[in-house]
Protein backbone atom coordinates (compact mmCIF):
# COMPACT_ATOMS: atom_id res chain seq x y z
CA UNK A 1 0.00 0.00 0.00
CA UNK A 2 2.11 3.18 -1.68
CA UNK A 3 0.60 6.29 -1.42
CA UNK A 4 1.81 9.84 -1.63
CA UNK A 5 0.80 12.26 1.08
CA UNK A 6 1.18 15.86 0.54
CA UNK A 7 4.23 17.57 1.95
CA UNK A 8 5.17 20.95 3.63
CA UNK A 9 5.61 23.68 2.43
CA UNK A 10 9.22 23.96 0.27
CA UNK A 11 9.77 19.70 1.48
CA UNK A 12 9.90 17.47 -1.04
CA UNK A 13 6.68 15.09 -1.31
CA UNK A 14 7.60 12.02 0.45
CA UNK A 15 6.73 8.86 -0.19
CA UNK A 16 4.29 6.96 2.71
CA UNK A 17 4.57 3.58 2.78
CA UNK A 18 1.91 3.03 5.36
CA UNK A 19 -2.04 3.60 5.50
CA UNK A 20 -4.46 3.04 7.39
CA UNK A 21 -7.18 0.23 6.87
CA UNK A 22 -10.22 0.33 6.26
CA UNK A 23 -12.63 1.28 9.66
CA UNK A 24 -11.69 2.09 13.08
CA UNK A 25 -7.84 2.74 11.64
CA UNK A 26 -8.78 5.12 9.20
CA UNK A 27 -11.49 6.66 11.81
CA UNK A 28 -8.41 6.84 14.40
CA UNK A 29 -5.93 8.75 11.84
CA UNK A 30 -8.66 11.50 10.44
CA UNK A 31 -10.12 11.81 14.07
CA UNK A 32 -10.31 15.66 14.75
CA UNK A 33 -11.13 14.97 18.49
CA UNK A 34 -8.39 16.21 21.37
CA UNK A 35 -8.42 13.26 22.62
CA UNK A 36 -8.94 9.76 21.60
CA UNK A 37 -8.55 6.39 22.93
CA UNK A 38 -8.43 3.53 20.70
CA UNK A 39 -8.90 0.08 22.46
CA UNK A 40 -10.13 -3.36 22.14
CA UNK A 41 -9.13 -6.41 21.26
CA UNK A 42 -4.99 -7.64 20.42
CA UNK A 43 -3.60 -6.99 17.37
CA UNK A 44 -6.39 -4.75 16.37
CA UNK A 45 -3.61 -2.38 14.79
CA UNK A 46 -3.52 0.59 17.32
CA UNK A 47 0.10 0.70 17.45
CA UNK A 48 0.28 1.25 13.88
CA UNK A 49 -2.16 3.84 13.91
CA UNK A 50 -0.42 5.86 16.61
CA UNK A 51 2.94 5.66 14.69
CA UNK A 52 1.05 6.42 11.07
CA UNK A 53 -1.23 9.14 12.58
CA UNK A 54 2.11 10.78 13.23
CA UNK A 55 3.22 10.01 10.07
CA UNK A 56 -0.05 11.75 8.66
CA UNK A 57 0.05 15.07 11.13
CA UNK A 58 4.11 15.72 10.22
CA UNK A 59 2.91 15.78 6.67
CA UNK A 60 0.12 18.29 7.15
CA UNK A 61 2.20 20.66 9.66
CA UNK A 62 5.82 20.19 9.29
CA UNK A 63 8.46 21.38 11.42
CA UNK A 64 5.96 22.53 13.71
CA UNK A 65 4.44 19.05 14.11
CA UNK A 66 6.10 17.72 17.64
CA UNK A 67 5.37 14.53 19.18
CA UNK A 68 6.15 12.41 21.98
CA UNK A 69 5.12 8.58 22.77
CA UNK A 70 5.06 7.24 26.01
CA UNK A 71 4.65 4.14 27.27
CA UNK A 72 4.60 3.08 30.97
CA UNK A 73 8.26 1.18 30.55
CA UNK A 74 11.34 1.54 29.03
CA UNK A 75 11.10 -2.11 27.86
CA UNK A 76 7.77 -1.85 26.32
CA UNK A 77 9.08 0.33 24.25
CA UNK A 78 11.37 -1.93 22.35
CA UNK A 79 8.96 -3.78 19.80
CA UNK A 80 7.48 0.23 19.35
CA UNK A 81 10.89 1.35 18.19
CA UNK A 82 11.48 -1.55 16.00
CA UNK A 83 8.13 -0.70 14.06
CA UNK A 84 8.79 2.67 14.23
CA UNK A 85 12.09 2.42 12.84
CA UNK A 86 10.03 0.97 9.27
CA UNK A 87 6.87 2.79 9.30
CA UNK A 88 8.55 5.94 9.84
CA UNK A 89 12.03 5.15 7.67
CA UNK A 90 9.24 4.75 4.88
CA UNK A 91 8.81 8.64 4.97
CA UNK A 92 12.17 9.63 5.14
CA UNK A 93 12.62 9.66 9.04
CA UNK A 94 15.90 9.02 10.24
CA UNK A 95 16.59 7.32 13.72
CA UNK A 96 18.27 9.41 16.35
CA UNK A 97 19.60 6.38 18.77
CA UNK A 98 20.68 8.69 21.74
CA UNK A 99 17.48 10.54 21.87
CA UNK A 100 15.38 7.89 21.17
CA UNK A 101 13.34 10.16 18.68
CA UNK A 102 12.77 10.68 14.89
CA UNK A 103 13.30 13.50 12.69
CA UNK A 104 11.57 13.77 9.43
CA UNK A 105 12.45 15.17 6.43
CA UNK A 106 10.08 18.44 7.21
CA UNK A 107 11.81 18.74 10.18
CA UNK A 108 9.08 17.49 12.59
CA UNK A 109 10.62 15.51 15.45
CA UNK A 110 9.17 12.33 17.73
CA UNK A 111 10.43 11.48 21.14
CA UNK A 112 9.90 7.79 22.71
CA UNK A 113 10.18 7.90 26.46
CA UNK A 114 8.70 6.13 29.36
CA UNK A 115 6.77 7.16 32.64
CA UNK A 116 7.38 4.65 35.01
CA UNK A 117 6.98 6.79 38.22
CA UNK A 118 4.32 9.05 38.15
CA UNK A 119 6.94 12.16 38.74
CA UNK A 120 8.35 10.84 35.88
CA UNK A 121 5.12 12.91 33.60
CA UNK A 122 6.81 16.43 35.66
CA UNK A 123 9.75 15.93 33.78
CA UNK A 124 7.80 17.36 30.44
CA UNK A 125 6.75 20.89 32.62
CA UNK A 126 7.96 23.79 29.70
CA UNK A 127 7.50 21.08 26.82
CA UNK A 128 5.50 21.78 23.90
CA UNK A 129 4.08 19.27 21.80
CA UNK A 130 1.22 18.74 19.26
CA UNK A 131 0.43 15.29 19.63
CA UNK A 132 1.36 12.85 22.66
CA UNK A 133 0.66 9.56 22.45
CA UNK A 134 0.18 6.53 25.09
CA UNK A 135 0.38 3.37 24.51
CA UNK A 136 -0.89 1.08 26.74
CA UNK A 137 -2.80 3.58 28.72
CA UNK A 138 -4.07 0.49 30.80
CA UNK A 139 -0.65 0.00 32.30
CA UNK A 140 -0.99 3.43 34.52
CA UNK A 141 -3.10 2.92 37.89
CA UNK A 142 -4.19 6.52 37.78
CA UNK A 143 -4.57 8.88 35.17
CA UNK A 144 -2.44 11.60 37.00
CA UNK A 145 1.09 11.11 35.34
CA UNK A 146 -0.50 10.93 31.60
CA UNK A 147 -3.23 13.94 32.62
CA UNK A 148 0.07 16.14 33.27
CA UNK A 149 1.00 15.59 29.62
CA UNK A 150 -1.84 17.03 28.72
CA UNK A 151 -0.14 20.44 29.93
CA UNK A 152 2.81 20.24 27.36
CA UNK A 153 -0.06 19.89 24.27
CA UNK A 154 0.81 23.25 22.83
CA UNK A 155 1.50 25.36 19.76
CA UNK A 156 2.74 28.55 18.83
CA UNK A 157 2.43 27.71 15.34
CA UNK A 158 -1.74 27.17 15.75
CA UNK A 159 -1.04 22.93 15.13
CA UNK A 160 -3.98 21.50 16.62
CA UNK A 161 -2.85 19.59 18.97
CA UNK A 162 -4.27 16.01 20.56
CA UNK A 163 -3.82 13.54 22.48
CA UNK A 164 -3.81 9.65 21.79
CA UNK A 165 -3.91 6.64 23.32
CA UNK A 166 -4.27 3.15 22.97
CA UNK A 167 -5.04 -0.09 25.15
CA UNK A 168 -6.01 -3.23 25.40
CA UNK A 169 -8.74 -4.16 28.79
CA UNK A 170 -7.45 -5.59 31.71
CA UNK A 171 -4.25 -4.07 33.65
CA UNK A 172 -3.77 -2.05 36.75
CA UNK A 173 -5.76 1.63 34.99
CA UNK A 174 -8.75 -0.59 33.63
CA UNK A 175 -11.00 1.00 35.97
CA UNK A 176 -10.60 4.84 35.55
CA UNK A 177 -9.85 4.50 31.77
CA UNK A 178 -13.15 1.83 31.37
CA UNK A 179 -14.87 5.14 33.18
CA UNK A 180 -13.49 7.88 31.87
CA UNK A 181 -13.37 6.07 27.98
CA UNK A 182 -15.67 3.08 27.29
CA UNK A 183 -18.63 3.22 29.79
CA UNK A 184 -19.92 6.95 27.48
CA UNK A 185 -20.17 4.99 24.52
CA UNK A 186 -18.00 3.75 21.47
CA UNK A 187 -18.27 6.89 18.99
CA UNK A 188 -19.41 8.98 20.98
CA UNK A 189 -17.77 12.54 21.70
CA UNK A 190 -17.97 13.43 25.46
CA UNK A 191 -17.15 17.71 25.47
CA UNK A 192 -16.07 18.53 28.64
CA UNK A 193 -16.34 22.59 28.90
CA UNK A 194 -14.06 24.87 30.58
CA UNK A 195 -14.26 28.53 31.18
CA UNK A 196 -10.97 31.25 31.03
CA UNK A 197 -10.34 32.67 34.32
CA UNK A 198 -9.01 35.54 32.28
CA UNK A 199 -11.53 36.50 30.30
CA UNK A 200 -14.56 34.09 31.16
CA UNK A 201 -14.74 33.11 27.33
CA UNK A 202 -16.13 28.75 27.11
CA UNK A 203 -14.19 26.48 25.80
CA UNK A 204 -15.25 22.44 24.88
CA UNK A 205 -12.46 19.86 24.32
CA UNK A 206 -13.84 16.25 23.24
CA UNK A 207 -13.00 13.16 23.52
CA UNK A 208 -13.95 10.14 22.10
CA UNK A 209 -13.54 5.82 22.47
CA UNK A 210 -12.98 3.92 19.37
CA UNK A 211 -13.62 0.21 19.53
CA UNK A 212 -10.72 -1.79 18.09
CA UNK A 213 -11.48 -5.04 16.77
CA UNK A 214 -9.23 -7.92 15.74
CA UNK A 215 -11.19 -8.91 12.09
CA UNK A 216 -10.56 -4.95 11.44
CA UNK A 217 -7.12 -5.73 11.03
CA UNK A 218 -7.76 -7.71 7.55
CA UNK A 219 -3.59 -7.19 6.98
CA UNK A 220 -2.87 -9.35 10.29
CA UNK A 221 -6.28 -12.06 9.70
CA UNK A 222 -4.84 -12.60 6.53
CA UNK A 223 -0.99 -12.84 6.48
CA UNK A 224 -1.59 -15.05 9.57
CA UNK A 225 -4.96 -17.14 9.52
CA UNK A 226 -3.76 -18.89 12.85
CA UNK A 227 -3.44 -15.83 14.95
CA UNK A 228 -7.03 -15.84 16.54
CA UNK A 229 -6.09 -19.67 17.68
CA UNK A 230 -3.57 -18.66 19.31
CA UNK A 231 -5.08 -15.64 21.00
CA UNK A 232 -7.38 -18.60 21.96
CA UNK A 233 -4.36 -20.63 23.04
CA UNK A 234 -3.61 -17.51 25.08
CA UNK A 235 -5.23 -18.50 28.34
CA UNK A 236 -8.65 -18.55 30.05
CA UNK A 237 -12.08 -17.99 28.46
CA UNK A 238 -12.30 -13.90 30.50
CA UNK A 239 -8.82 -13.15 29.23
CA UNK A 240 -9.74 -14.72 25.91
CA UNK A 241 -13.18 -12.77 25.55
CA UNK A 242 -11.09 -9.12 26.47
CA UNK A 243 -8.91 -9.83 24.04
CA UNK A 244 -10.15 -11.16 20.98
CA UNK A 245 -13.76 -9.09 21.12
CA UNK A 246 -12.08 -5.93 23.43
CA UNK A 247 -14.76 -7.06 26.08
CA UNK A 248 -14.07 -4.58 29.15
CA UNK A 249 -16.47 -6.34 31.08
CA UNK A 250 -14.12 -8.91 32.40
CA UNK A 251 -10.74 -8.43 33.61
CA UNK A 252 -8.48 -11.55 33.84
CA UNK A 253 -5.60 -11.15 36.34
CA UNK A 254 -7.82 -9.36 38.41
CA UNK A 255 -7.50 -9.93 42.43
CA UNK A 256 -11.20 -10.88 42.65
CA UNK A 257 -11.05 -13.61 39.86
CA UNK A 258 -14.15 -14.99 41.31
CA UNK A 259 -16.49 -11.82 41.38
CA UNK A 260 -19.48 -12.35 39.40
CA UNK A 261 -22.47 -11.68 38.02
CA UNK A 262 -24.18 -13.64 41.41
CA UNK A 263 -22.73 -10.67 43.60
CA UNK A 264 -25.01 -8.34 41.89
CA UNK A 265 -28.63 -7.58 43.10
CA UNK A 266 -31.03 -5.44 41.93
CA UNK A 267 -31.56 -3.16 45.66
CA UNK A 268 -34.86 -4.20 47.77
CA UNK A 269 -36.48 -2.69 50.93
CA UNK A 270 -34.08 -4.43 53.45
CA UNK A 271 -36.44 -5.79 56.14
CA UNK A 272 -36.35 -3.73 59.53
CA UNK A 273 -35.22 -7.15 61.63
CA UNK A 274 -32.00 -7.41 59.85
CA UNK A 275 -28.85 -6.25 61.53
CA UNK A 276 -27.72 -3.60 60.15
CA UNK A 277 -23.84 -1.76 60.08
CA UNK A 278 -21.30 -0.04 58.38
CA UNK A 279 -17.78 0.49 57.44
CA UNK A 280 -15.29 3.43 56.58
CA UNK A 281 -11.98 3.80 54.82
CA UNK A 282 -11.12 7.53 55.71
CA UNK A 283 -9.81 9.82 52.94
CA UNK A 284 -9.58 13.52 52.42
CA UNK A 285 -7.25 14.26 49.44
CA UNK A 286 -8.15 10.57 47.91
CA UNK A 287 -11.74 9.20 48.21
CA UNK A 288 -13.52 8.57 51.59
CA UNK A 289 -15.57 5.16 51.47
CA UNK A 290 -18.54 4.48 53.38
CA UNK A 291 -20.43 1.20 52.99
CA UNK A 292 -23.83 0.34 55.18
CA UNK A 293 -24.28 -3.25 55.58
CA UNK A 294 -26.95 -5.05 56.00
CA UNK A 295 -26.83 -9.52 57.49
CA UNK A 296 -29.27 -11.94 55.80
CA UNK A 297 -30.84 -13.96 58.68
CA UNK A 298 -32.68 -16.88 56.42
CA UNK A 299 -32.11 -17.69 52.94
CA UNK A 300 -34.19 -14.63 51.22
CA UNK A 301 -35.34 -14.60 47.21
CA UNK A 302 -33.86 -11.54 45.20
CA UNK A 303 -33.55 -10.40 41.87
CA UNK A 304 -29.92 -10.40 40.12
CA UNK A 305 -28.70 -7.70 38.14
CA UNK A 306 -30.70 -8.82 35.10
CA UNK A 307 -33.86 -9.27 37.24
CA UNK A 308 -33.59 -13.29 37.09
CA UNK A 309 -34.84 -14.86 40.59
CA UNK A 310 -31.94 -15.77 43.14
CA UNK A 311 -31.45 -16.51 46.82
CA UNK A 312 -29.28 -14.71 49.00
CA UNK A 313 -28.03 -17.37 51.88
CA UNK A 314 -28.18 -16.93 55.54
CA UNK A 315 -25.19 -15.16 57.01
CA UNK A 316 -24.85 -13.10 54.15
CA UNK A 317 -23.53 -9.85 54.01
CA UNK A 318 -25.88 -7.24 51.81
CA UNK A 319 -24.20 -3.83 50.48
CA UNK A 320 -27.25 -2.08 50.52
CA UNK A 321 -25.86 1.61 50.13
CA UNK A 322 -22.89 3.14 49.74
CA UNK A 323 -21.53 7.25 50.14
CA UNK A 324 -18.40 7.12 47.74
CA UNK A 325 -16.35 10.92 48.51
CA UNK A 326 -15.09 11.24 45.55
CA UNK A 327 -14.83 14.88 43.93
CA UNK A 328 -15.85 12.82 40.26
CA UNK A 329 -12.19 12.29 39.38
CA UNK A 330 -10.54 9.28 39.58
CA UNK A 331 -9.17 8.59 43.01
CA UNK A 332 -9.64 12.11 44.04
CA UNK A 333 -11.43 13.15 47.26
CA UNK A 334 -13.70 15.84 48.35
CA UNK A 335 -11.34 17.03 51.26
CA UNK A 336 -14.61 17.24 53.83
CA UNK A 337 -14.05 17.53 57.25
CA UNK A 338 -14.53 14.98 59.33
CA UNK A 339 -17.64 16.59 61.27
CA UNK A 340 -19.47 17.15 57.52
CA UNK A 341 -18.92 13.51 56.69
CA UNK A 342 -20.38 12.51 60.05
CA UNK A 343 -23.47 14.89 59.28
CA UNK A 344 -23.53 13.06 55.97
CA UNK A 345 -23.41 9.85 57.17
CA UNK A 346 -26.01 10.50 59.73
CA UNK A 347 -28.58 12.35 57.12
CA UNK A 348 -28.19 9.10 54.84
CA UNK A 349 -28.82 6.56 57.59
CA UNK A 350 -32.19 8.56 59.31
CA UNK A 351 -34.42 6.27 60.89
CA UNK A 352 -32.18 2.87 60.81
CA UNK A 353 -30.94 1.51 63.52
CA UNK A 354 -26.92 0.63 62.97
CA UNK A 355 -26.06 -2.29 65.44
CA UNK A 356 -22.18 -1.06 65.07
CA UNK A 357 -19.49 0.64 63.11
CA UNK A 358 -15.79 -0.30 61.75
CA UNK A 359 -13.20 2.02 59.95
CA UNK A 360 -9.85 2.10 59.01
CA UNK A 361 -7.15 2.10 62.33
CA UNK A 362 -5.29 5.40 60.33
CA UNK A 363 -8.57 7.67 61.95
CA UNK A 364 -7.90 6.90 65.84
CA UNK A 365 -3.92 8.49 65.47
CA UNK A 366 -3.92 12.19 66.65
CA UNK A 367 -1.38 14.51 65.63
CA UNK A 368 -1.74 16.98 68.06
CA UNK A 369 -5.27 17.66 67.63
CA UNK A 370 -8.02 15.53 68.15
CA UNK A 371 -8.28 12.14 66.16
CA UNK A 372 -10.73 11.61 63.10
CA UNK A 373 -12.62 9.03 64.95
CA UNK A 374 -12.64 11.96 67.77
CA UNK A 375 -14.10 14.86 66.16
CA UNK A 376 -16.58 11.92 64.16
CA UNK A 377 -17.61 10.92 68.09
CA UNK A 378 -18.27 14.27 68.81
CA UNK A 379 -20.49 14.44 65.69
CA UNK A 380 -22.38 11.83 67.09
CA UNK A 381 -20.86 9.41 64.60
CA UNK A 382 -18.65 6.41 66.95
CA UNK A 383 -16.78 4.12 65.18
CA UNK A 384 -14.82 0.75 66.03
CA UNK A 385 -10.83 0.20 64.99
CA UNK A 386 -11.47 -2.57 62.11
CA UNK A 387 -9.07 -5.16 61.71
CA UNK A 388 -6.64 -3.96 59.29
CA UNK A 389 -4.91 -7.37 58.55
CA UNK A 390 -4.76 -7.80 55.06
CA UNK A 391 -3.37 -11.23 54.55
CA UNK A 392 -2.66 -14.34 56.28
CA UNK A 393 -0.81 -14.08 59.31
CA UNK A 394 -0.21 -16.88 61.95
CA UNK A 395 -2.41 -19.21 60.42
CA UNK A 396 -5.47 -16.66 60.47
CA UNK A 397 -7.20 -15.82 57.07
CA UNK A 398 -6.18 -12.26 56.27
CA UNK A 399 -8.65 -9.46 55.17
CA UNK A 400 -8.26 -10.08 51.67
CA UNK A 401 -8.96 -14.04 52.15
CA UNK A 402 -12.21 -13.49 54.15
CA UNK A 403 -13.65 -10.90 51.11
CA UNK A 404 -12.56 -13.58 48.78
CA UNK A 405 -14.67 -16.44 50.43
CA UNK A 406 -17.45 -14.71 51.03
CA UNK A 407 -17.59 -13.70 47.38
CA UNK A 408 -17.42 -17.20 46.60
CA UNK A 409 -19.44 -18.70 48.77
CA UNK A 410 -20.94 -21.76 48.52
CA UNK A 411 -23.81 -23.53 46.12
CA UNK A 412 -26.14 -21.45 48.32
CA UNK A 413 -24.66 -18.56 46.89
CA UNK A 414 -22.62 -15.69 47.69
CA UNK A 415 -21.41 -14.41 51.21
CA UNK A 416 -21.21 -11.22 50.25
CA UNK A 417 -23.62 -9.39 47.58
CA UNK A 418 -23.87 -5.78 46.60
CA UNK A 419 -26.78 -3.61 45.24
CA UNK A 420 -26.50 -2.64 42.00
CA UNK A 421 -26.66 0.63 42.85
CA UNK A 422 -23.20 0.74 44.44
CA UNK A 423 -21.97 2.12 41.97
CA UNK A 424 -18.49 3.33 42.97
CA UNK A 425 -17.82 -0.38 44.58
CA UNK A 426 -18.60 -2.30 41.29
CA UNK A 427 -16.35 0.64 39.06
CA UNK A 428 -13.67 0.21 41.01
CA UNK A 429 -13.47 -3.14 42.97
CA UNK A 430 -14.22 -6.20 40.75
CA UNK A 431 -10.96 -4.61 38.94
CA UNK A 432 -8.44 -4.26 41.06
CA UNK A 433 -5.45 -6.12 40.20
CA UNK A 434 -2.51 -7.72 42.24
CA UNK A 435 0.57 -6.21 43.96
CA UNK A 436 3.46 -6.75 41.50
CA UNK A 437 5.65 -7.59 44.47
CA UNK A 438 3.22 -8.76 46.85
CA UNK A 439 0.75 -10.77 44.97
CA UNK A 440 -1.93 -11.97 47.68
CA UNK A 441 -2.10 -8.53 48.49
CA UNK A 442 -4.18 -5.76 46.07
CA UNK A 443 -2.06 -3.14 44.26
CA UNK A 444 -2.57 -0.14 46.46
CA UNK A 445 -1.84 2.16 43.48
CA UNK A 446 -5.60 1.37 42.28
CA UNK A 447 -8.62 2.70 43.40
CA UNK A 448 -8.66 0.34 46.67
CA UNK A 449 -10.96 2.72 48.91
CA UNK A 450 -14.37 0.79 48.40
CA UNK A 451 -12.76 -2.57 48.49
CA UNK A 452 -10.61 -1.60 52.01
CA UNK A 453 -13.55 -0.54 53.91
CA UNK A 454 -15.83 -3.39 52.46
CA UNK A 455 -12.48 -6.02 53.71
CA UNK A 456 -12.83 -3.95 57.40
CA UNK A 457 -16.87 -5.26 57.26
CA UNK A 458 -15.97 -8.83 56.31
CA UNK A 459 -13.29 -8.41 59.22
CA UNK A 460 -15.94 -7.77 61.53
CA UNK A 461 -17.34 -10.89 60.83
CA UNK A 462 -15.13 -13.23 59.72
CA UNK A 463 -15.66 -16.66 58.40
CA UNK A 464 -14.00 -19.18 60.13
CA UNK A 465 -11.78 -21.89 58.12
CA UNK A 466 -13.82 -24.86 58.99
CA UNK A 467 -16.76 -22.96 57.04
CA UNK A 468 -14.71 -23.07 53.68
CA UNK A 469 -13.61 -26.35 54.37
CA UNK A 470 -17.11 -27.48 54.75
CA UNK A 471 -18.58 -25.97 52.04
CA UNK A 472 -19.01 -26.97 48.67
CA UNK A 473 -17.68 -24.26 45.83
CA UNK A 474 -20.09 -22.83 43.66
CA UNK A 475 -20.07 -24.46 40.15
CA UNK A 476 -17.93 -23.32 37.61
CA UNK A 477 -18.98 -20.38 35.20
CA UNK A 478 -19.72 -21.60 31.53
CA UNK A 479 -16.50 -21.51 29.36
CA UNK A 480 -16.05 -18.59 26.72
CA UNK A 481 -18.26 -19.81 23.05
CA UNK A 482 -17.07 -17.76 20.31
CA UNK A 483 -19.00 -14.83 18.98
CA UNK A 484 -18.08 -14.49 15.89
CA UNK A 485 -18.62 -10.25 15.11
CA UNK A 486 -20.41 -9.58 18.35
CA UNK A 487 -20.08 -6.59 19.62
CA UNK A 488 -20.85 -5.47 23.04
CA UNK A 489 -20.58 -1.83 22.90
CA UNK A 490 -23.70 -0.21 24.28
CA UNK A 491 -24.80 3.62 25.24
CA UNK A 492 -24.93 5.09 21.98
CA UNK A 493 -27.94 6.93 22.64
CA UNK A 494 -27.56 11.10 22.95
CA UNK A 495 -24.94 13.45 22.55
CA UNK A 496 -22.90 13.74 19.50
CA UNK A 497 -21.39 10.94 17.49
CA UNK A 498 -18.63 10.23 14.95
CA UNK A 499 -19.91 7.88 12.04
CA UNK A 500 -17.32 6.45 10.45
CA UNK A 501 -17.77 5.25 6.38
CA UNK A 502 -14.29 3.35 5.38
CA UNK A 503 -14.65 3.50 1.13
CA UNK A 504 -12.26 1.01 0.30
CA UNK A 505 -11.27 2.81 -2.83
CA UNK A 506 -10.35 6.05 -1.21
CA UNK A 507 -9.39 4.79 2.25
CA UNK A 508 -10.42 7.89 3.66
CA UNK A 509 -13.11 8.41 6.24
CA UNK A 510 -15.39 10.56 6.55
CA UNK A 511 -16.50 11.96 9.84
CA UNK A 512 -19.94 12.95 10.20
CA UNK A 513 -21.13 15.26 13.96
CA UNK A 514 -24.59 14.85 14.59
CA UNK A 515 -25.99 15.83 17.42
CA UNK A 516 -28.88 12.92 19.64
N1 LIG B 1 -2.12 -0.23 8.34
C1 LIG B 1 -1.27 -1.22 8.51
N2 LIG B 1 -0.36 -1.51 7.55
C2 LIG B 1 0.50 -2.54 7.68
N3 LIG B 1 0.51 -3.37 8.76
C3 LIG B 1 -0.38 -3.14 9.75
C4 LIG B 1 -1.31 -2.06 9.67
N4 LIG B 1 -2.06 -2.09 10.79
C5 LIG B 1 -1.61 -3.10 11.53
N5 LIG B 1 -0.61 -3.76 10.90
C6 LIG B 1 0.13 -4.91 11.41
O1 LIG B 1 -0.74 -5.75 12.15
C7 LIG B 1 -0.08 -6.28 13.28
C8 LIG B 1 -0.84 -5.89 14.55
O2 LIG B 1 -0.95 -4.48 14.60
P1 LIG B 1 -0.59 -3.65 15.93
O3 LIG B 1 0.67 -4.11 16.55
O4 LIG B 1 -0.68 -2.21 15.56
O5 LIG B 1 -1.82 -4.09 16.81
P2 LIG B 1 -2.16 -3.66 18.31
O6 LIG B 1 -3.62 -3.42 18.33
O7 LIG B 1 -1.26 -2.57 18.74
O8 LIG B 1 -1.82 -5.00 19.07
P3 LIG B 1 -1.64 -5.19 20.67
O9 LIG B 1 -3.01 -5.14 21.24
O10 LIG B 1 -1.05 -6.53 20.78
O11 LIG B 1 -0.75 -4.08 21.14
C9 LIG B 1 1.33 -5.70 13.30
O12 LIG B 1 2.21 -6.61 12.69
C10 LIG B 1 1.17 -4.47 12.43
O13 LIG B 1 2.37 -4.08 11.84
MG1 LIG C 1 0.07 -2.45 20.35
Amino acid sequence: MVRKVRSHPGVAAPVLAWSPQPGPQTAFVNCPVFDVCYGGARGGGKTDACLGEFVLHQARHGRAAKGLFVRRRQVDLASTLERARQVFGAAGARFLEQKSSFRFPSGAVIWFRYLERDSDAENYQGHDYTRVYVEELTQFPTPGPVDKLRAALRSAAGVPCGIRASCNPGGPGHGWVKARYIDPGPWRIVAEHYASPFDGAEVELGRVFIPARLTDNALLMASDPLYVAKLQQSGSAELVRAWLEGDWNIVEGAFFDNWSARNVVRPFAVPPGWTRFRSLDWGSAPPFSVGWWAICPDPTPVQGQGGAPMSIPRGALVRYREWYGSSGKPNEGLKLAAEAVAEGILARETGEEIAYAVADPAIFASDGGPSIAERMFRAGVPWRRADNARVARGGAMGGWDQMRARISGDEAGPQLVVFSTCRDFLRTTPVLQHDPARPEDVDTESEDHAADEARYACMSRPMSAAWRRTRRPPPPRAAWTPSPGTRRWSGMGGGARIGCEAGAAARRLAFRCSAG
